[in-house]
């Protein structure tokens, strides 16, 4: 039997995506065209302008994986493609690009959910690892601790009450004058700061896994009102290491809790907050400590990608799962759910 190829295609947020993957572990190209700088000066993605920019750059992207991957269109197996969740009018993109290659090739179609796509990442990068394991995904649009059980089987174990951990890094970068996004950014400075200098909430409920940080964002706030009404000056590089400590500790904590509780010995983290420097060290040394191995993808497989949405679609496949052409994107499609 010949090499198996995926085309994955991810579409749902700023980022318009495609990459080839053979077998289902081995990028053959990946390719990313990032909008972060149209939206930059909005502070933030502006769902309208993401649609049109899909629109223009889906197909030569496409075509560019293709080409870097060194094979012809018609050589590929199936096409993947993300569906929800995610901004409805973006994810339509690359949904509708997809089940025109699907039906124009007569190649099977299969919907991955973006959530299960950055889970999938961490296999792209470890050829040996195997479920189960614990994924913690943080991004900007979530905060989900999932035992994931089989390539297949996902059972959420923790999730955020209110915003996401990248939601709240961009709007504590915003408050202190960085710039979108604001994950990267408070990483760099927070290198200068005091992470003991500022003691922001860590909010837990009981023997509950979930999360919340639309508090921590409010507590930010109301340092800088507080020292700004009384004319102090306050430091940037502070603020931000102490965030960053708070935030991550919480993340850390509820995941290690999770891995315990399930008995596994194996915690991955994946979406774009799993690039954060400090939560990548202090997740590895705390698990550590109790004979718990992590995994953690490059950093361009962290943030928004189409390699992790080949990988996902791939083991969907092989676990029978197929969409038709009815297939619609689901903005709000829930992890296990189809
Ligand atoms: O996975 P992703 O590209 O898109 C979503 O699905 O949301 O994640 C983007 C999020 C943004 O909130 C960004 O600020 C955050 O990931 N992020 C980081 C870092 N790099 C990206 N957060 C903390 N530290 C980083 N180094
Ligand atoms: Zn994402």
């Amino acid at each position: 039997m010949g090499d198996f190829l995926v085309l994955g295609i991810e579409t749902s947020c700023d980022e318009t995506a495609a990459a080839v993957i053979k077998n289902g572990r081995e990028i053959l190209s990946n390719v990313i065209s990032s909008q972060i700088n149209l939206h930059q000066k909005y502070g933030g993605v502006v769902p309208e302008i993401a649609s049109r920019k899909h629109v223009e750059l889906i197909m030569p992207v496409i075509n560019q994986a293709v080409e870097e991957a060194g094979i012809k269109i018609n050589d590929l197996d199936i096409v993947g493609v993300t569906y929800g969740p995610g901004l409805v009018g973006a994810l339509l993109v690359g949904l509708s690009a997809a089940k025109g290659l699907a039906y124009g090739l007569g190649k099977p179609l299969v919907g991955v959910h973006h959530i299960e796509g950055h889970i999938a990442a961490n296999y792209l990068q470890f050829p040996e690892l195997e479920p189960p394991f614990i994924c913690l995904v943080a991004s900007g649009g979530h905060s989900h601790i999932v035992y994931v059980q089989d390539y297949d089987k996902f059972e959420i174990l923790g999730q955020t009450r209110d915003d996401a951990a990248g939601e709240a890094f961009d709007k504590v970068a915003r408050a202190i004058g960085l710039g979108y996004p604001g994950g990267p950014q408070i990483d760099k400075v927070s290198k200068n700061g005091d992470i003991n200098s500022i003691n922001f909430p860590r909010v837990y409920f009981g023997d509950s896994l979930d999360f919340s940080f639309s508090g921590i964002k409010t507590a930010v706030l109301n340092y800088l009102n507080s020292l700004e009404q009384k004319g102090e000056e306050y430091s940037i590089e502070n603020i931000a290491a102490s965030f960053q400590k708070a935030v991550v500790d919480v993340l850390v904590n509820n995941t290690i809790k999770a891995a315990k509780n399930k008995n596994v010995k194996t915690i991955t983290i994946a979406g774009g907050v799993a690039a954060n420097s400090l939560l990548r060290e202090n997740m590895s040394t705390t698990a550590e400590k109790s004979s718990i191995n992590v995994f953690y993808p490059n950093p361009i497989l962290c943030t928004d990608n189409a390699a992790m949405i080949g990988c996902a679609a791939y083991y969907e496949f092989k676990h029978g799962k197929r969409a038709n052409l009815n297939l619609n994107a689901v903005p709000g499609l829930r992890l296990g759910e189809r």
